[in-house]
């Protein structure tokens, strides 16, 4: 009896840790597109009045792993889209907070963006556009060679602040999954496909608030600094006569030619020749300086402007997930989208639903190359029957 008691008492402390554990984590948001998806979404009427609002297409794309496991898709090429959805509102202060999401870029982007926003306070969904104040934008940006790249932008006090780093962005046409982290010590980490690309303090690679140490700008370079590396060698000295050795001399070998007339020809010099004592103007060697000091630092002082913000990471209120893009080839795919406070659960998310599929993706982009390469082949095979066809006919 005793001993059955303590088994249960055993099990039950264990549901009780499994418990504590799944209270642990919290889901802000959790987005996969599935059947209802349209009751969560409000698409935007901006643009609408222009005719440039584009329309989503809920699709699992030209190539995926899983043809049920559907996304939302640009469909309409040169097209503005703008579409939100609202979850109940929380603030990231003293805690994680994780976003992350999976993008396919379909459409061989050649200018575009593939990132989400997070919005607080309260938002007209209805008009919900570019000008949308957002507190987090994240996600890859393309545009020609120069920009391929993370975005990762904080809005503090209504002032947007672009991440310093470049950290580059996938630019293939496969599904790939975009995380970004950040946590209440203010460090943040942008994983890619569950890879760790970047990390750091968002003191650093932001300018939100000015640096905490600036240099002194009253130091200055004491007057006998020593930032010489190399000084001239004292031991090294011209050794005498060295300037006396002339630079030319007359040619030993050269000899007066016999015919040579002096009333005619003038008075015979022999020619000069370069000469193999002479070694250039005398420099004196180097050494290194013993009293070298380095090059001169002004010492850091704290910077006097800079005011802590110990909730630098942390936003008030996040209330809405918006996609809104600009694009001019459609086809960019979003899927997967998760807003939580556990990275961990984030990466098992991207496990169980992007790296499950991502080869039978891969295989299914590979077959549509190939069957596209196949078509081309034998549209010119046809090409050139037709001309031989044409060119025998007009023989004949
Ligand atoms: C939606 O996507 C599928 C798959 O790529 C495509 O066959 C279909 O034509 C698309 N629909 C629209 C309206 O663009």
């Amino acid at each position: 009896m005793a001993i059955r008691r303590g088994s249960s008492c055993a099990v039950l402390a264990l549901l009780a840790l499994a418990s504590v554990a799944a209270v642990s984590a919290d889901v802000f948001f959790q987005e996969k597109f599935e059947d209802g998806w349209e009751s969560r979404w409000v698409k935007s009427e901006w643009k609408k009045d222009e005719n440039m609002a584009g329309e989503w297409n809920h699709t699992s794309g030209k190539w995926h792993g899983d043809a049920e496991d559907k996304g939302i898709q640009t469909s309409e090429d040169y097209r503005f889209y703008a579409i939100s959805a609202e979850y109940p509102e929380f603030s990231n202060k003293d805690k994680t907070l994780v976003l992350q999401f999976t993008v396919k870029h379909e459409q061989k982007l050649d200018c575009g963006g593939g990132y989400v926003k997070l919005l607080g306070g309260d938002v007209d969904q209805k008009k919900f556009g570019g000008d949308t104040p957002y507190s987090i934008m994240f996600g890859p940006d393309i545009c020609g060679y120069s920009t391929k790249k993370v975005h990762t932008i904080l809005t503090k006090d209504g002032k947007n602040h672009l991440i310093k780093k470049d950290v580059p962005c996938e630019t293939d046409q496969l599904s790939h999954v975009y995380t970004l982290i950040i946590r209440p010590d203010a460090t943040y980490s942008i994983l890619i496909d569950n890879e760790e690309k970047q990390t750091g303090s968002i003191y650093e690679h932001w300018d939100i608030l000015p640096p905490k140490e600036i240099k002194d700008p009253e130091a200055k370079k004491p007057e006998d600094w020593d930032d010489k590396e190399y000084i001239p060698d004292p031991e090294d000295v011209k050794p005498e006569g060295y300037d006396d050795i002339p630079k030319e001399v007359t040619d030993p070998d050269a000899k007066k030619p016999e015919d040579w007339d002096d009333e005619e020809d003038g008075e015979w010099t022999a020619p000069t020749i370069p000469n193999p004592e002479y070694k250039g103007p005398w420099k004196q060697k180097k050494i290194k300086n013993p009293n070298y000091q380095g090059k001169w630092k002004a010492p850091m002082i704290a910077n006097p402007d800079f005011k802590d913000d110990p909730y630098i990471y942390a936003f008030n209120s996040l209330k809405y997930i918006g996609i809104e893009l600009w694009q001019v080839k459609s086809g960019t795919l979003f899927d997967n989208i998760l807003i939580t406070d556990d990275a961990a659960l984030a990466k098992t998310f991207a496990e169980e639903t992007w790296a499950k599929h991502k080869e039978a993706e891969k295989a299914a982009f590979d077959a549509a190359e190939k069957k596209k390469e196949e078509e081309v082949n034998s549209l010119a095979v046809l090409m050139f029957a037709w001309l031989i066809a044409a060119w025998v006919s007009a023989k004949v």
